[in-house]
């Protein structure tokens, strides 16, 4: 929320959104419209009741006036119907269509829009402000017409029946228009305030949530709670100003009117004694006024949902300002032979503490094995990271069978990479689907195939429904050793040249880890594969082994020339055998 918020150009953004729904709108300004005018009309008819029945005696008042009262409302409620209809499914339309931008731009935003966005925080764009934008603006704009028409159909009835007295009840306008405009400023304030509180209920509700057991065995109910305590109250507080805001602007408004009407009574009163105004004059005269009241005293109440839009709209709109992940080079691959090289790649995460890796130099042919091992935190999972592009190097290049990965298009790169990394995500769906993740055409046979070699079926064909058993939300329900199998079956089926480890089998017991070591190899066979692993025994056949510490590689070799040079694999190795 660092740019101010620009009211009017939320709008004219918001309103590109209503515009192809012109026809639903024009219904509800016409429905808008009808209504205004039964207001004036009523005003008109207090006029010719009054002097008709009391003035002129007219018999024809007494059927003719209850009929054109029934008339009018049949034409009022028509009217409400229509401006309650027509906007209504405008909004309604709006907001589909604004989630689903917003949506489809978060899923090509780059991975480091979301090291700097907590999840929370765009949930909260894209259910909460979404909708509030849509329907206070909707709320407020019918609100807004239908009162304005309303207001200027009783002026200009009110013009028409006594201009003097009208310019008098005018000169209190400016003072209304000021009250407005500050209390305007401040709904805005508050607004934006509370909505950036709801983020914040909701980020530390969902950290509750997910980490429930990490709670309960570490006791930390009192410091969640007192974490919500003052998410909540931050919340309650924001909110308690807009409301005091609301509630005080309403009576004061109210204020500076009735001293317009006492003034106006003044003056109505004079011209009756001096310009002999008529009964139905007077009364409908004041009965114009009054019915003014209502709809003005609505007008100022539509500004605090308003400018609750406006501030949600604008937040809305940031995101989909947010840059996109380019499509990257114009270059095309069909399919890459996997030749990779680092030239002397540095990085560091923007806003980290500094560079996380350091002149990383290394080539490898088509279909070798790479591993990487090293301290926890020395840079690995980067560096990998930086194969499909989720950062690029901020010095050096990063080459695939010979040109710069930034030549490439960007999804024919991503085509090209298999991965399994650190931490496995399954979507809330069934195994089968799980494994045919993006790739949605994939034969029934072949998914079967890479759930054999990863063994999912090992586990799969216990359960009651076989590959079709759903998997619990990010996979709850399968243990994380599953979880690792499936991910391992999902890189298999994707066949990519490729593939890429990041502690693939880490969750596995030695028994599982040998057998699926065993269909990795097979696997690897025809890639170029990364495999990060701590187990060293796992990649004892690795063609080359790239030690790291501290973002840059120190040491470099196979498995006999490391343990024979003595350093720091070596002095690993010596470390994990002896345990
Ligand atoms: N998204 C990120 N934003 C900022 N800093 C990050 C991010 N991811 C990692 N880092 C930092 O970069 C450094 C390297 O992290 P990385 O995940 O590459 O280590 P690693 O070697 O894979 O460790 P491990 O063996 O524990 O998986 C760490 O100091 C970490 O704090
Ligand atoms: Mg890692």
């Amino acid at each position: 929320m660092a740019e101010p918020v620009d009211p009017q150009r939320v709008l004219v953004r918001l309103f590109s959104y209503a515009k192809p729904h012109w026809p639903m709108m024009a219904l509800g300004v016409l429905g808008m419209a009808l209504f205004a005018s039964v207001d004036t009309g009523i005003a008109f008819l207090v006029r010719t009741f009054l002097d008709g029945t009391f003035v002129e005696r007219d018999p024809r008042m007494v059927a003719w006036i209850p009929l054109a009262i029934v008339g009018l409302f049949v034409v009022r409620g028509t009217g409400d119907y229509l401006a309650n209809f027509g906007p209504g499914h405008v909004g309604r339309a709006v907001i589909k269509a604004l989630r689903a931008d917003v949506f489809r731009h978060l899923l090509v935003l780059p991975v480091s829009y979301y090291d700097r966005h907590p999840p929370a925080e765009l949930l909260a764009r894209l259910t909460y402000n979404v909708e509030l934008v849509s329907e206070a603006t909707t709320t407020a704009t019918t609100a807004l017409i239908k009162d304005t028409l309303t207001i200027a159909g009783l002026l200009g009835y009110l013009f028409w029946s006594n201009w003097q007295l009208t310019a008098a009840a005018l000169a209190i306008a400016p003072v209304i228009a000021f009250l407005v405009r500050t209390a305007n400023r401040l709904f805005r304030r508050y607004s934006m305030r509370i909505q950036s509180s709801v983020a914040d209920v909701t980020r530390v509700a969902r950290e509750a949530i997910d980490g429930q057991r990490l709670i309960k065995v570490f006791t930390a109910e009192a410091h969640e709670e007192r974490l919500f305590e003052i998410a909540n109250e931050r919340n309650r507080h924001n909110h308690m100003r807009l409301i005091a805001v609301r509630a005080i602007s309403n009576p004061v408004v109210q204020f500076i009117a009735a001293i317009g009407l006492g003034l106006i009574l003044f003056f109505a009163l004079r011209s009756v004694f001096r310009d002999h105004m008529s009964v139905g004059g007077f009364t409908s005269f004041l009965a114009a006024l009054v019915m003014l009241m209502s709809p003005l005293r609505r007008l100022v109440g539509i500004a605090a949902p308003l400018q609750q839009g406006i501030t949600a709209g604008h937040s809305v709109f940031e995101v989909l300002d947010e840059a996109a992940e380019d499509e990257g080079g114009p270059r095309r691959l069909a399919r890459a032979r996997g030749e990779l090289a680092f030239e002397h790649v540095d990085f560091g995460y923007v806003g980290g503490p500094g560079p996380v890796l350091s002149d990383v130099s290394f080539t490898t042919g088509s279909g070798r094995t790479i591993a990487i091992v090293g301290r926890s935190g020395s840079g690995k999972s980067t560096l990998v990271s930086m194969i499909p592009r989720f950062y690029d190097p901020t010095a050096g290049r990063i080459l695939l069978d010979g040109f710069d990965l930034r030549e490439y298009r960007r999804v024919d790169l991503r085509r090209q990479i298999a991965m399994v990394s650190q931490d496995v995500l399954l979507v809330d769906d069934t195994l089968r689907n799980n494994i045919a993740f993006g790739a949605p055409d994939a034969s029934l046979d072949a998914i079967e195939r890479a759930a054999r070699a990863a063994h999912v079926l090992e586990f799969a064909d216990e359960l009651p429904q076989g590959l079709d058993t759903p998997v619990g939300d990010r996979g709850a329900l399968l243990s994380g050793g599953q979880r690792q199998r499936v991910a391992i079956a999902r890189a298999l089926l994707k066949d990519a040249p490729v593939l890429v480890l990041d502690e693939a089998t880490a969750a596995l017991d030695s028994e599982s880890e040998r057998v699926i070591q065993g269909a990795l190899a097979e696997l690897r066979h025809g890639r170029t594969t990364l495999v990060i692993a701590h187990r060293l025994s796992t990649i004892e056949t690795a063609d080359l082994i790239l030690v790291m510490q501290d973002g840059a590689i120190v040491e470099r070799g196979t498995h006999a020339e490391l343990l024979a040079r003595g350093g720091i694999y070596a002095g690993l190795h010596r470390l994990q055998f002896n345990a």
